[in-house]
């Protein structure tokens, strides 16, 4: 949550941190600011709402501060966009924060903010928003005699929490310092200047190149230089990275929102993505270790997330226990990390994330080593922070995922627990090598059964007009087609705001079956064939008592025309397969859904792509 940019260099950076931040709006968009240096002075200009909406308009025509029109002279700058945690989004709880001495910009939380501002507040400083940020800044300016790495030295021994910082010291006017703990942070070297950015896809239009900052580390960044040194001001030495993915993976490519491009990239990139981890038609993880033998050496798995990972791992639960008999609890991360979970070291802990960088996520991963367990992180954002706390990542990729509504990342997800599920169930003894190569041809048909499926929306587009006008509706679905159900659901509060809960079909007639009306809306997903009947008599309950029932089933499936209103076909696959196929016409139904009642598709109201907060 929170974007943080910043620039020096030889030519303006005004432009620069504006458009560095746009492509970081996904972080969090309840208000944006800059800092640059004019003249050695350091102004801002910040604004509550979107960039476009607030900050552009307010830099164009010169912030109250004197913040000068003519950008030519500022060459060096500091840029946030916010995600509310402290405060209300207003302007004056916006980034940057400064006082005129020390500026900085600030991503992530300050647990011990309260004890500091009243230390401050006793040494004579006053503040003006409700921020934690605040405290950073007189904290540094405290300690501030001129030297910076020292203030800064001395500022981060005492706050605690997660923080990523950029900040510009006044009398140093080519000079952003930065440092970091927990949140992301890159220090991108470029031709004409060098950037900090929370991440690389914020500046590959101006360079691929970037140093990744670790905890406790400090960069001291002038226009033509980069030192890194640690908390006792020793120098470091750091690899510089490249990006191997190019800038029109985080452009929008004609699509009318990134949303719809990420669900059409599905077919490439789950094909793209398995076909790293096959070899000799088997699934393959020995670059990270996870060997035969180190599988069967787990008695238990766990599998952890939030939100559509989460999602993603329940269908990892069910494919894992049908298919390779092993006990697997599943969980939302919040919950599990703070529930005392039974899992020691002969267990292993599989964190999903498509960021890397969710609090709650981490937080369960960290609980699991703790334990003894040995972790797994399945993730898409290379050298992310759950990335490096893992003792093993299997890497999704899946390119950037810039839309804060999951489409392609969870189906990479999915894919992965298949692998994952066909290399325990071989390890185990569970298939022969011959059938898990059969498992493995299945899954490479999938790709090819997506692109068909985007082929033609109009049966999607339809199913959305009737949706359009519904204040709250109802998922159903038994098994996987449940767990498809939760992400559907999901997908479409997201990004349309109409009300909705998943419910396991048979539960319904123990409460919820009373929320049915005339005409409420309930989706049933019925792909799973020793469950359809069973699914089929639940949504003749339903629409016994009024529902418009819209059914997602396989095109080959005979079913009784006076049990639904609405059908969406699908291709067919094997039973298990279904749950990639089944969650593109989900996507889409909440993405015109969405459309048609005119929201934010991209940045839904109050959220963020990155939750680094718990
Ligand atoms: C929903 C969505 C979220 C994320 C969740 C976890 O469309 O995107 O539910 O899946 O916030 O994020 P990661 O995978 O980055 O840990």
């Amino acid at each position: 949550m929170c974007g943080i940019v910043g620039f020096t260099g030889h030519g303006p950076c005004t432009d620069i941190l504006i458009e560095s931040l746009k492509r970081l709006e996904y972080r969090g968009y309840d208000s944006a600011g800059i800092a640059v240096f004019e003249n050695g002075s350091i102004r801002t200009a910040k604004a509550k709402g979107k960039i476009n909406e607030g900050l552009v308009p307010l830099v164009n025509r010169g912030a109250d501060n004197h913040f000068s029109t003519d950008f030519s002279h500022q060459t060096c700058g500091i840029g946030h966009t916010r995600w509310a945690t402290h405060g209300e989004p207003s302007d004056i709880n916006s980034h940057p924060i400064g006082n005129g001495r020390v500026c900085i910009v600030h991503n992530g939380i300050i647990e011990n903010y309260r004890e500091i501002k009243e230390f401050l507040l006793n040494a004579g400083y006053s503040f003006e928003s409700e921020t934690d940020t605040e405290t950073v800044v007189k904290l540094l300016d405290y300690y501030y005699d001129g030297d910076p790495v020292e203030a800064i030295i001395k500022v981060c021994a005492e706050i605690k929490g997660a923080y990523a910082l950029g900040i510009l010291f006044r009398g140093f006017s080519d000079t952003i310092y930065a440092v970091k703990k927990e949140s992301p942070l890159i220090v991108g070297k470029g031709q004409d200047g060098n950037f900090i950015a929370s991440d690389v896809a914020a500046i590959m239009e101006y360079t691929k190149d970037y140093y990744l900052l670790e905890a406790d580390e400090i960069a001291v960044i002038h226009p033509d230089s980069i030192a890194f040194l640690d908390k006792h001001r020793r120098p470091i030495d750091k690899e510089l990275r490249t990006v191997d993915w190019d800038i029109s993976a985080a452009k929008k490519g004609g699509y009318e929102h990134f949303m719809l491009k990420e669900i059409h990239e599905q077919p490439s990139v789950l094909a793209s993505s398995m076909s790293v981890r096959i070899k000799d038609g088997l699934p393959d993880f020995s670059d990270f270790g996870l060997t035969r033998e180190r599988i069967n050496s787990y008695s238990r798995f766990f599998i952890v997330g939030c939100g559509s990972a989460m999602h993603a791992g329940i269908v990892g639960k069910s494919l894992l226990e049908s298919l390779a008999r092993v006990p697997v609890t599943v969980d939302i991360a919040s919950e599990w990390r703070y529930a005392d979970p039974l899992i020691d070291e002969h267990d292993l802990c599989i964190v999903i994330s498509q960021s890397g960088e969710t609090a709650d996520t981490l937080a369960a991963l960290k609980l699991a080593k703790e334990c003894g367990a040995d972790t797994l992180a399945v993730v898409n954002v290379v050298g992310s922070t759950i990335a490096r706390a893992a003792d093993m990542v299997l890497y999704m990729s899946a390119g950037p995922e810039i839309s804060v509504c999951s489409t392609k990342a969870y189906a990479v997800q999915v894919e992965m627990m298949y692998l994952i599920a066909f290399a325990v169930t071989l390890s185990k003894g569970k298939i022969t090598e011959e059938k898990c190569r059969e498992y493995i041809k299945e899954l490479q048909k999938l790709p090819e059964l997506v692109e068909k499926l985007l082929e033609d929306k109009t049966d999607y587009q339809f199913a959305a007009s009737n949706l359009m006008n519904a204040e709250s509706l109802l998922y159903i679905g038994r098994g996987l087609d449940y767990a498809l159900s939760m992400e559907g659901s999901l997908k479409l509060k997201e990004i349309s705001y109409i009300h909705s809960e998943s419910y396991a079909a048979g539960e319904l007639k123990h409460g919820t079956i009373s929320l049915i009306t005339e005409d409420t809306p309930v989706i049933a997903v019925a792909t799973q064939t020793a469950l359809i009947d069973k699914t089929v008599s639940n949504i003749k309950e339903v629409k016994a008592r009024g529902a418009k029932v819209l059914l997602i089933t396989r095109e080959k499936q005979i079913i009784d025309e006076k049990a639904y209103d609405i059908r969406v076909n699908l291709p067919d696959a094997e039973d298990i397969f279904m749950p990639i196929i089944t969650c593109v016409p989900l996507q889409l139904i909440a993405y015109y859904t969405a459309v048609l009642r005119g929201t934010d598709v991209d940045m839904p109201r109050n959220l963020a792509k990155s939750v680094t907060v718990e």
